[in-house]
C-alpha cells in the first residue's frame, strides 16, 4: 500500500532581510509566488495534504500556496522560536497520522521532487529522520552534517560548531523527512539550550539515535536548496530558474538563438521547432505552438500563438490575443483580447483591442481599433480577406464584412457590408499654382523676423 505523507512548509519567518512590506514567500519567481513554487514541488513528491506553517501576512500566503489539487491548511505560528517550534506549530495535523512527515522551508523555491522522494524512500527503508544535505564551498550559515563512522550523528549549528566542525562542507539544506508516527514524539523532546536559544529541528539527529532510530541523509544539488533571504539571493534563484527551464525547452526542441535573454514565466508553453529570438519575455500565459516564431524584442502575456505564426520584432501580445496559423503580428503593434485568423497580417505600428479578425484580412500601417469611448470597451469584427488602409481608426463597435476594402486614413464609424468599398475622410483638393503665395508669403515673415532681430 502506498504510503501516506503531510508535507509541513515552514514559511513564518519575518523576512527582515528581505526589506520588504510583505513576507518573502509571496515574492515571485518566474511570475508566480516562490511559496507556491514550493507546494508544486512537494506536490510531485506524492504527498497527502499540505500544512502549512505561516507567520506574518498569513493570509496572503495561505492564498499564494494554494494550487489546483492541492489540500492545504494553514496553522499560525505566533512566536518564532525556531525551526523543531515551528513544525510542532502543525502539531494537529500531524497527529491526524501519516507514514511520512515531510518538512521543508518556503523560501527554497528551487527544489524539486528528487531529493524529496529520496528522502520519503528512506523512510521506507526503516530511517526514523532523513535529513536532505548538499555540499558547497561556502557553508557558513549552515548547519553542519557531523560524521561518524560513515554515520550522521548529529547537525551543527553554525553558532554552537566548533572550529573543527566549521571546516565540515556538508551542509543541512533544513529540508528533513520524519518517521510519522514518531514524529510528536521526537519533537517534543527539543530544548532551546543552544547559542541562539531556539528550538532546532536538527536536534531531531541526535534525539532520534539516542532512541535507538535509525538516522541517514540523502543529498541534493545545492543550486536547488538555494534559500532566498535578500533581494540579491532573489535575483540569483531567478537566474537559476530561468536557466533551468530555458535548458530544458531547447532540450525538448525549441530553438533559442540567445537563451540567456529570454524570460520565461512558470507556465510558460512552447512548442517544437518554435524559434524564439533574442530578448523575449513571456508573461504568465503563454502558449507558443509548434514552428512558431517569436522575433526579438517581444512581449506576450496570456497569449496563444499557433503553429507557423509570427510575431515580432518589438511586438506585444496582451491576455487574449489568439493567432491562427500563419497569422502575423509586426513591429510596433500591440493585440490585446485579439483573434487574428488563418493567415491574417498586422505588420507594423497598430493597435489591436477587443477585436476579431477573419482568415487573409490585411490590416495595413498604423491602424487603431478603437475600443474604448472612455468608459465601456466595445468590438470590432472584421471579416475574411478584408483590406483595411493604412492609418484607419475603426471605431467599436463596428463590423467590417468579408472582402471590404477601407480606403487609408479613413475613421469608420458605421458599419461597412461585405465588399464594400468605405472611405471615412476628406476629399482631396487640388489648387493650381497656390503652392507659390504660400511659400512667398512664409519667406516674407522669415525676412521681417530677421530685419528686427
Ligand atoms: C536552518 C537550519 C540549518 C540549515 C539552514 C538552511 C535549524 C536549527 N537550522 O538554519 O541547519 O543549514 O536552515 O537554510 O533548523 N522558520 C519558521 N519559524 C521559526 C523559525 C524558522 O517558520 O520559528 C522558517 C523560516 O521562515 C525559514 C526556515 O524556517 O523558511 C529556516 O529558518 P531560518 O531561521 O532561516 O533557519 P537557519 O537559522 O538559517
Ligand atoms: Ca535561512
Amino acid at each position: 500500500m502506498e504510503r501516506t505523507c503531510l508535507a509541513v512548509i515552514l514559511a513564518a519567518g519575518d523576512s527582515t532581510r528581505m526589506k520588504s512590506s510583505k513576507s518573502k514567500v509571496l515574492h515571485p519567481v518566474a511570475g508566480r509566488p516562490m511559496i507556491a513554487h514550493v507546494v508544486e514541488a512537494v506536490a510531485s513528491a506524492g504527498i497527502s495534504s499540505v500544512a502549512l506553517v505561516v507567520g506574518r501576512d498569513a493570509e496572503d500566503v495561505a492564498k499564494a500556496a494554494s494550487i489546483d489539487g492541492v489540500g492545504i491548511e494553514s496553522y499560525l505560528q505566533k512566536e518564532r522560536l525556531g525551526t523543531g517550534h515551528a513544525v510542532l506549530a502543525a502539531r494537529e495535523a500531524i497527529a491526524k497520522g501519516y507514514d511520512d512527515i515531510l518538512v521543508t522551508y518556503g523560501d527554497v523555491p528551487l527544489q524539486t521532487d528528487g531529493p524529496l522522494k529520496a528522502a520519503r524512500q528512506g523512510l521506507a527503508d526503516g530511517s526514523d529522520v532523513v535529513v536532505i544535505g548538499f555540499h558547497t564551498d561556502r557553508p557558513t550559515g549552515y548547519g553542519r552534517l557531523l560524521v561518524k563512522d560513515g554515520e550522521l550523528i548529529a547537525i551543527r549549528e553554525e553558532k554552537d560548531a566548533t572550529d573543527a566542525e566549521r571546516t565540515v562542507t556538508w551542509c543541512n539544506s533544513g529540508l528533513m523527512a520524519i518517521n510519522g508516527r514518531k514524529a510528536l514524539d521526537l519533537l517534543a523532546r527539543i530544548g532551546n539550550a543552544n547559542a541562539k536559544g531556539e528550538f532546532y529541528l536538527t536536534d531531531l539527529v541526535e534525539i532520534a539515535r539516542s532512541l535507538g532510530g535509525r538516522v541517514t541523509a540523502v543529498d541534493a544539488p545545492e543550486i536547488e536548496m538555494t534559500g532566498c533571504n535578500t533581494r540579491a539571493e532573489l535575483a540569483v534563484i531567478e537566474r537559476f530558474w530561468q536557466e533551468r527551464r530555458r535548458h530544458e525547452m531547447m532540450l525538448a526542441g525549441v530553438t533559442m538563438i540567445a537563451p540567456e535573454t529570454v524570460v520565461l514565466s512558470y507556465d510558460t508553453v512552447i512548442g517544437q521547432d518554435a524559434l524564439i529570438e533574442p530578448n523575449v519575455v513571456f508573461g504568465p500565459g503563454a502558449v507558443i505552438d509548434s514552428g512558431a516564431v517569436i522575433h526579438a524584442f517581444s512581449h506576450i502575456e496570456g497569449a496563444h500563438v499557433s503553429q507557423g505564426a509570427t510575431v515580432g520584432p518589438f511586438a506585444r501580445l496582451r491576455p487574449g490575443a489568439d493567432l491562427a496559423n500563419g497569422a502575423k503580428v509586426g513591429n510596433f503593434c500591440e493585440v490585446k483580447n485579439g483573434r487574428l485568423g488563418e493567415g491574417a497580417k498586422v505588420n507594423h505600428l497598430t493597435y489591436i483591442g477587443d477585436a476579431v479578425i477573419g482568415a487573409g484580412s490585411n490590416i495595413g500601417a498604423g491602424t487603431i481599433t478603437c475600443n474604448y469611448d472612455g468608459v465601456n470597451k466595445s468590438e470590432t469584427v472584421i471579416g475574411e480577406n478584408a483590406f483595411i488602409g493604412s492609418n484607419s481608426s475603426l471605431v467599436a463597435p463596428v463590423t467590417i464584412g468579408d472582402g471590404a476594402y477601407i480606403g487609408s486614413g479613413s475613421v469608420i464609424t458605421v458599419n461597412v457590408p461585405a465588399d464594400a468599398l468605405a472611405l471615412g475622410r476628406a476629399r482631396q483638393e487640388i489648387k493650381p499654382g497656390r503652392a507659390t503665395p504660400l511659400r512667398e508669403r512664409a519667406l516674407a515673415i522669415k525676412a521681417a523676423k530677421k530685419a528686427k532681430a
